[in-house]
């Protein structure tokens, strides 16, 4: 368990560049050591600059992208076209412009039964990775505090043995899948970006704590062997 890094940048595109940057430091590293490096994805609007950054010059060229493998942090339960898919907006800002062999992108199935395509998913999980995680998860926080698709008070928060779960949101209604806690803190490296005034409240009590409260789901995010890293804008920051 390491102390979360904080960073704050002046803009939001400011924070795109400083995790893009990252992500291509991380990515030569772990290609360095081990000849591959293995990214686990979100969903949401503030990664999609990111995406959109890592898919032109001149971050196309600073990864070697055939040495990647892509995983998702989290999907809907949509299939693949559908314009609620992450995969979708994945492939549609980044991975349709980047050399990535077909079979080293892992998308959870969300046109399949839900528990069915997270046990599948899981399954995927286990013996790619044994008990280690990803190099790198690119997470994400919603203004309720929720990460990946972890929502306050949700099921799957209180899985501990399984590395994906379908997890039925009742205020939406509708299933998610999910990776959870123990898989995501087993990553190499967490990053969360958050950007917007809108979301500064939380972003506070999620770094200063809740006193008693039961924790937020992004609060569960702090890798064993790995860092956390935030990268937030001012706003963000409530500067
Ligand atoms: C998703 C995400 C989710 C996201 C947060 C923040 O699929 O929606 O993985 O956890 O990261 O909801 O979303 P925004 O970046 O849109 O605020």
């Amino acid at each position: 368990m390491s102390v979360p890094r904080i960073r704050v940048f002046p803009t939001p595109e400011a924070v795109a560049r400083a995790v893009a940057d990252h992500i291509v430091e991380s990515a030569a590293v772990a290609i360095g050591d081990r000849g591959t490096f293995t990214l686990g994805l979100s969903g949401g609007k503030t990664p999609k600059p990111i995406y959109e950054l890592l898919a032109d010059a001149p971050y196309l060229t600073r990864i070697e992208w055939p040495k990647v493998e892509i995983f998702f942090c989290d999907e809907r339960c949509v299939p693949p076209e559908h314009a609620d898919s992450n995969f979708r907006m994945i492939r549609e800002t980044l991975l349709d412009y980047v050399d990535i062999p077909p079979a080293n992108i892992h998308r959870m199935r969300g046109e399949i039964d839900p528990e069915t395509a997270a046990t599948e998913y899981g399954r995927m999980l286990k013996e790619r990775f044994g008990d280690d995680g990803l190099d790198l998860a690119l997470l994400g926080m919603g203004e309720d505090g929720h990460t990946a698709s972890l929502f306050p008070g949700s099921a799957a928060l209180k899985e501990m043995e399984h590395r994906c779960v379908a997890n039925f949101m009742d205020k939406l209604n509708t299933w998610r899948l999910t990776l959870t806690i123990p898989f995501l803190n087993r990553s190499h490296e967490a990053l969360i970006p958050v950007t917007g005034a809108s979301k500064a409240t939380r972003v506070q009590e999620v770094l200063e704590g809740i006193g008693d409260a039961e924790p937020l789901p992004v609060q569960l995010i702090n890798p064993a062997t790995g860092q956390l890293l935030w990268f937030l804008d001012t706003g963000a920051a409530g500067m």
